[in-house]
């Protein structure tokens, strides 16, 4: 790969002296929707994702082009940092730029850019975060700016938070940055502190589907369920002072059923369990109870249906389908309202399930799901 993006660097920009990098795709086994809630999560990095080469120039000019996206040119000087919803994916680069002025990393000079991605698109699994992450990787080796992986995931989620205006946790950035190959990420979102935990899974594959559903309200409703939690805290926060709302106990929540409507009951009730399952997971794993780390994983899914509404008839079916095939467990990953769901699937039983499962979803929902036999792999590093 390396000698194929040198010559598409020198092909687009007629230089060959770049700097080679990847950067994964990430997929979350547990932990949904509370990575800005303090809680828990288990992410881990995918073997696909974005390759990039990058190279500085004399100016400060930015060249950018993907192969993907635009098969064009797209420039830009260092201080004209304005969103362009033409080029959306171009937004994520720029933003990258504008939080690094913001806090003062200074990049003094523009660069020539060549990516090339070769991970499902719109799929939710991470393309922005993984592009995110090239890029400050790139940058901090560039421009010897010395950020730790955590500074470096807290820039990505600022990219998302002040840049794009998604109110996203630092869950994808941290997944994509910091993956090790076969393990997972138990990550404590409240204080950054982690733990790898190995994944293997024996007779079992970890199964990506991808619905297809488009994931057009994606930003509005997942800021919307943002809200609805700040809301909460807000309530019962002088009740508790518990910091966020994974600290709270199911106990208290029952307490203040008065306090609060249905719908934000339903919400803190999904973080608070969504917590404790999390937890209980990766107890699971450590002991290789695969089954029982695969059953915490459809009562997730359950929780991410009924309390947090943020699964969706397409989700619903293809994780109902997939347990009916055999599945020992399944769940939608991600935001939600569309994308992939995970599934844990016996290995001698992978086609006849995949079989099963692309007639019944396409029956059902009148177009294919796509399917990904993945495996954990390692975060954004120069290649
Ligand atoms: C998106 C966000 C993450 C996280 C998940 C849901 O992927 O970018 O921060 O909140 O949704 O768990």
């Amino acid at each position: 790969m390396k000698t194929k993006l040198i010559e598409q660097f020198n092909t687009v920009y007629g230089r060959t002296d770049g700097l080679t990098y990847f950067s994964p795709a990430r997929v979350n086994l547990i932990g949904e929707h509370i990575d800005y809630n303090g809680g828990y999560v288990f992410p881990c990095a995918l073997s696909f994702g974005t390759y990039g080469i990058i190279g500085t120039r004399q100016d400060n000019i930015v060249h950018v082009y993907s192969k993907g996206f635009s098969k064009t040119f797209y420039t830009f000087k260092l201080d004209e940092l304005v969103k362009d919803k033409n080029s959306a994916w171009v937004d994520y680069i720029k933003g990258v730029l504008y939080v690094l002025s913001e806090t003062h990393h200074d990049i003094a000079t523009g660069f020539d850019l060549y990516i090339e991605g070769n991970m499902p698109e719109g799929a939710g699994l991470s393309s922005s975060a993984s592009l995110e992450a090239l890029l400050l990787v790139m940058l901090n080796d560039l421009f010897s700016l010395d950020l730790s992986t955590k500074e470096l995931a807290m820039l990505g989620k600022a990219v998302e938070n002040s840049f794009i205006g998604v109110n996203s946790g630092m869950m994808d950035q941290f997944a994509v940055l910091a993956g090790k190959k076969n393990y997972g990420i138990l990550l404590n979102t409240a204080t950054l502190d982690f733990e790898y935990m190995p994944l293997f899974f024996g007779n079992y594959q970890l199964l990506v589907i991808n619905s297809h559903k488009k994931r057009g309200l994606t930003d509005s409703k997942y800021n919307e369920r943002y809200q609805e939690c700040q809301e909460a805290l807000h309530i019962l926060k002088p009740l508790y002072h518990k910091p966020d709302l994974c600290s709270l106990t199911l106990a208290e929540l029952k307490a203040s059923k008065n306090q609060l409507t249905d719908i934000l009951y339903r919400r803190v009730r999904h973080c608070i369990t969504e917590q404790a399952r999390t937890i209980k997971s990766s107890i699971a794993l450590k002991n290789h109870d695969i089954k029982g780390f695969a059953e915490i994983l459809t009562a997730s899914h359950q929780s991410l249906k009924n309390d947090y509404e943020v699964t969706g008839d397409e989700l619903d079916i293809l994780v109902s389908e997939t347990l009916k095939a055999g599945a020992i467990g399944a769940r939608m990953t991600g935001a939600g309202f569309g994308g992939c769901i995970i599934s844990i699937i016996k290995k001698d039983q992978l086609n006849r399930i995949i079989d099963r499962v692309k007639k019944q979803y396409t029956d059902k929902v009148g177009y294919e799901p796509s399917f990904y036999a993945v495996h954990p792999s390692d975060g954004t590093h120069q290649i």
